[in-house]
């Protein structure tokens, strides 16, 4: 379990990137869901010591994480955002290189480590080619790959489905549900499916914030009967929103459909909707008033 007390960032230039984060995640599947500048990443860096937060209390299991980072490193993986290494050596290499760097020293059990791992992320047939000729999906595998040498115990993966087809990113998140029953995985991620799929407990970040926390299930649960949507003419938006709390706004067939939120019947035609985790996200984000997202 990992557990955050009052983690609070503060950047050199005077950006709060985290304000007082407090969660708990257990074992399993964990989702970090937040738009683009919400603190993601400056979390995920924090919980895998590369920054030091300016103040609060991180801990795993029994690892004070900012007194003990050398600890925590020996029991996680980890996948930046903006996982650079795409050298012209193969697959194979690297990950035996970057074993070595993890500390395996036995050329067996390092190469039972190297094999199995390409095996499980599917990328054996490929195991003698660049990794600067994969596409995008390879390469994200090779790096989840890369994240599990030595077993970690903690795994952070962010944002590793930006940027993935359809059909690599299911074969992505199939992969990390795989991992993801015996320790914790810290998934961040802007796509609300991402999460839906795949977590069984949720944060909503924005503004360094922690928004909302829970079950998904739960989450939607909670908002039952308090989702209204309604097919509108652009034109009458700005009424619309005056009067209502808008959570969304998007276009269907060449048309605006509007959510609101109400605990009550708000008028105007609207009608009750089942909602989904889209509108629990898009409510937590927008907790008075939204802009229109697709005007
Ligand atoms: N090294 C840095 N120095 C100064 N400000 C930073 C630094 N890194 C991030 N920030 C700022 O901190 C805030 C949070 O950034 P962060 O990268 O953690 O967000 P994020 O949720 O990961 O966003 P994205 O979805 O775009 O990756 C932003 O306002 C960002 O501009
Ligand atoms: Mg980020």
């Amino acid at each position: 379990m990992l557990e955050l007390q009052s983690v609070t960032h503060t950047y050199a230039n005077g950006v709060r990137a985290l304000d007082n984060v407090t969660l708990t995640i257990p074992t399993g599947m964990f989702g970090l869901l937040g738009p683009n500048g919400a603190g993601k990443s400056t979390l995920m860096r924090t919980i895998a010591t590369l920054q030091a937060p300016s103040s609060g209390s991180v801990r795993f299991g029994d690892i004070d994480v900012i007194a003990q980072p050398e600890r925590l490193r020996q029991t996680l993986g980890y996948l930046p955002q903006d996982f650079g290494v795409y050298p012209r050596v193969s697959a194979y290499a690297m990950l035996d290189h970057l074993a070595v760097l993890k500390g395996i020293a036995g050329r067996g059990e390092r190469k039972a480590t190297v094999e199995t791992l390409l095996d499980q992320v599917n990328l054996w047939g490929v195991r003698n080619k660049a990794i600067a000729g994969f596409s995008g999906g390879m390469r994200q595998r090779f790096g989840i790959a890369q994240a599990l040498i030595g077993n970690p115990r903690l795994i952070i993966v962010d944002e590793p489905t930006a940027g993935l087809d359809p059909e690599e990113r299911n074969r992505f998140l199939n992969l990390l549900a795989a991992i993801g029953e015996n320790v914790v995985v810290i998934l961040s991620t802007h796509i609300v499916e991402d999460v839906t799929d795949l977590c069984q407990r949720m944060a909503i970040m924005g503004g360094g914030r922690i928004l909302a926390q829970g079950a998904p299930v739960d989450m939607i649960g909670q908002m039952h009967g308090t989702i209204w949507a309604r097919t509108v003419d652009r034109a009458d938006l700005p009424a619309i929103m005056e009067r209502h709390r808008v959570i969304s706004t998007r276009l269907s067939g060449g048309r605006m459909v509007v959510h609101v939120v109400s605990p009550h019947d708000p008028g105007d035609g609207f009608a009750v909707i089942a909602g989904g985790l889209e509108d629990v996200y898009f409510a937590a984000l927008h907790p008075v008033a939204a802009a229109p997202l697709a005007a």
